[in-house]
């Protein structure tokens, strides 16, 4: 099966990135099939005006994916920039894309509810990311729940465009999401994001992780009072990192009283520590081989290139693009 999957370089990546969707990238690259992982730049710049932070952010994804574990002999890991194609092809999807589609996307919606003053990228950010899958015949699409309207317009767009050429030019891609880390909450209780401040970092330090804890919102009920655990944030974290029997200690101290939400913290930043401390210490040594971080990209921009011009042909052809080079 063909997988791909990307993340914006918008800032550092976080623990809703990794159970929404690096560890399915994990899970899928070690049985066997065929994936691509890239650092989605030119969707990135739909927001982001620094061009230093993008440069540094662009690579600061890439040590994460190689510390957490991808692994570019058995996984196609690139850069989106370095398949220029896929603005092509975004351009032709455009032309199969009804503009009423796009003012659903909720996501845009919701970006520009919060200030964000919407140029045509942020606009057209759906079409390009339709473009990233199927200019790879990508099968499967390992997301969090946000991304799922993106999938859907997705399919929506391949199956118009095969449909106008009466070509079967595009595969229809199908999301995978996991229901229990669809959607990780934020330090603040909502969706965990880059673009919320309400992120716990995966490649922080050990105390700026347990300060970043310590900020978890909770009520104020006092250390000694019994307290209620459901819909306390920091026990939605921890189901993350710890079994059922772990949870089920702390809800009923949590019942009894005598346990502080500190006691609750303190101990969620000690399981964070713990399931990431191996690859911190991997990404600290990959911030000194930055030209091997490089080579690697190259190397599966190369590759990631190669299946993309397959697929331009097959589309320029359906539709009556020619061209001369
Ligand atoms: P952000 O919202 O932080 O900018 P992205 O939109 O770049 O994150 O998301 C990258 C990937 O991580 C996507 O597949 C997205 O669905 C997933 N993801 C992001 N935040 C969460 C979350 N809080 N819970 C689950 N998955 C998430
Ligand atoms: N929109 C995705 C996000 O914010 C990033 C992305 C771009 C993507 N192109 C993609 C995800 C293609 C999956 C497939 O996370």
């Amino acid at each position: 099966m063909r997988i791909l999957s990307g993340i914006q370089p918008s800032g550092r990546l976080h623990i809703g990135n990794y159970f929404g969707a690096i560890r399915q990238y994990l899970k899928l690259q070690a049985e066997g099939h065929q994936c691509f992982y890239f650092i989605a730049n030119y969707h990135a710049l739909t927001s982001m005006t620094d061009k230093a932070a993008l440069e540094e952010i662009t690579l600061h994804v890439a040590r994460t994916y190689l510390a957490l574990g991808i692994d570019p002999e058995k996984s196609t890991f690139f850069v989106q920039s370095d398949v220029p194609s896929v603005t092509e092809l975004c351009w032709i999807l455009n032309c199969h894309c009804p503009v009423s589609l796009m003012e659903k996307a909720t996501s845009y919606k919701d970006k520009v509810a919060r200030g964000l003053a919407p140029n045509m990228g942020l606009f057209d950010y759906p079409v390009l990311q339709a473009a990233d899958i199927v200019i790879y015949d990508a099968d499967l699409v390992p997301v969090g729940q946000d991304q799922k309207q993106h999938i859907e317009m997705t399919r929506d767009m391949a199956a118009k465009f095969n449909r106008a050429f009466n070509a079967e030019a595009l595969v229809i891609p199908e999301p995978h999401i996991v229901p229990e880390v669809a959607v990780v909450p934020g330090i603040d209780g909502q969706k965990m994001s880059k673009s919320y401040d309400n992120t716990i970092e995966i490649m922080a330090t050990a105390k700026q992780t347990k300060k970043r804890c310590a900020k978890i919102v909770t009520d104020s009920t006092p250390l000694e009072d019994p307290k209620d655990p459901t819909g306390c944030n920091v026990i939605a974290l921890l189901k993350l990192f710890t079994s059922d029997e772990e949870i089920a200690e702390i809800e009923a101290s949590y019942r009894a009283g005598g346990y502080g939400y500190g006691h609750a913290k303190g101990r969620l930043a000690e399981l964070i520590n713990e399931q990431f401390g191996a690859a911190r210490e991997r990404y600290a040594e990959l911030e000194q081989r930055s030209d091997d971080v490089r080579d690697m990209l190259r190397d599966g921009g190369r590759k990631a290139r190669e299946v993309a011009e397959a697929t331009m042909g097959r589309v320029r052809e359906a539709c009556g693009i020619i061209t001369n080079r």
